[in-house]
């Protein structure tokens, strides 16, 4: 079945996003690192065979022209930021991502509902953000109400937001314990010239594939208009989920699936770089994605939410939305 959804009414919701675009410059962006309990290791996908280095580093994600907050370590965690992205564009080759996609499309590694997810996501804390000293599962579930508030009639945009961060859990020992630079971040396309629009754009020059022909000219192995869908981008928590939610027959509508595999592609969606690689429909769910990201950031100054009093709502979309129980 797919859900029909209109085309979000921007013109409505612009003071609305005014108001929250002013209160996100005091905000941290969506960092999300969860740094798991302990580390490494999983159904003989070693970390130390995806990476060439795994530390787990704990940069500040929101880079890129964001801000942050005032505080002491600010210096030190910028630095650790770019240190991150130093890694993450030394490492994030087309080679590994679509050994990634291969190796997670199997979805051979456990089955839980979504509900699970949100409760397994909750045990770790996101131990590099000073702010966000409680459980992810407050983030994801901040953004949704937030939302709901805003577009009570968008189901499917409030259950979006709640999962949008579940492919976190590849930080987590059972689902490989990945280094932080194979899950969270922005994201970028492979196979194609890194775009100036990149945060830390220096760190390319060591990426392999950036002195590889095929790759790096401005549309290497596509072609314009060619559409996202058909572009490889850089492995995270996005792109797992994506892969999750559409391989377990997921009746969320198409925006739906754009926000969850996009949302950390601040390089498009924010600096407006890769524009010639999208086709009509990405266009018409950029709008839309655009919408989700200022909830995404936003939400993470709200107060705490009673989880026992929303989550019936909750979860009576998952179950409208998704399988009872789904391959991970
Ligand atoms: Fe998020
Ligand atoms: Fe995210």
């Amino acid at each position: 079945m797919t859900i029909l959804i209109e085309q979000p009414d921007l013109d409505s919701r612009a003071e609305d996003l005014q108001k929250l675009s002013s209160d996100i410059n005091e905000l941290v962006l969506d960092g999300g690192f969860v740094v798991p309990k302990s580390s490494v290791s999983c159904n003989g996908l070693e970390a130390e065979e995806l990476v060439s280095n795994n530390a787990f580093l704990a940069p500040e994600i929101n880079s890129f022209g964001r801000l942050f907050r005032d505080y002491d370590a600010e210096n030190e965690r910028q630095k650790s930021v770019e240190e991150f992205y130093r890694l993450q564009h030394i490492n994030q080759t087309l080679d590994f991502v679509k050994r990634m996609r291969e190796e997670y499309g199997k979805l051979n590694r456990v089955e839980m509902s979504i509900w699970e997810c949100c409760e397994l996501l909750n045990e770790v804390v996101d131990e590099s953000d000073p702010d966000l000293d409680e459980p992810q599962i407050m983030h994801l579930l901040q953004s949704a109400e937030a939302i709901r508030k805003d577009y009570p009639d968008e189901d499917w945009l409030h259950l979006t937001a709640l999962i949008h961060d579940l492919g976190k859990v590849l930080l987590l020992p059972s689902f490989g314990g990945l280094p932080q630079w194979a899950v969270v971040g922005d994201t970028f396309p492979l196979g194609c010239a890194f775009d100036e629009s990149n945060v830390h754009h220096k760190y390319f020059k060591e990426n392999p594939d950036h002195s590889n022909p095929a790759y790096n000219t401005k549309y290497g192995i596509y072609s314009e208009g060619c559409g996202l869908d058909n572009v490889m981008i850089s492995w995270g928590h996005d792109d797992y989920m994506y892969l999750v939610a559409k391989e377990n027959g997921t009746t969320l509508p198409p925006a739906a699936l754009f926000i969850i595999r996009y949302h950390s592609f601040y390089p498009l969606h924010t600096a407006g770089g890769y524009k010639h690689l999208m086709n009509e429909e990405d266009t018409k769910n950029l709008q839309w994605l655009r919408v989700f990201n200022k909830y995404d950031l936003y939400s993470k100054s709200k107060e705490p939410i009673d989880v026992e009093k929303v989550k019936p709502y909750y979860l009576s979309l998952i179950e409208k939305y998704f399988p009872q129980k789904i391959r991970w």
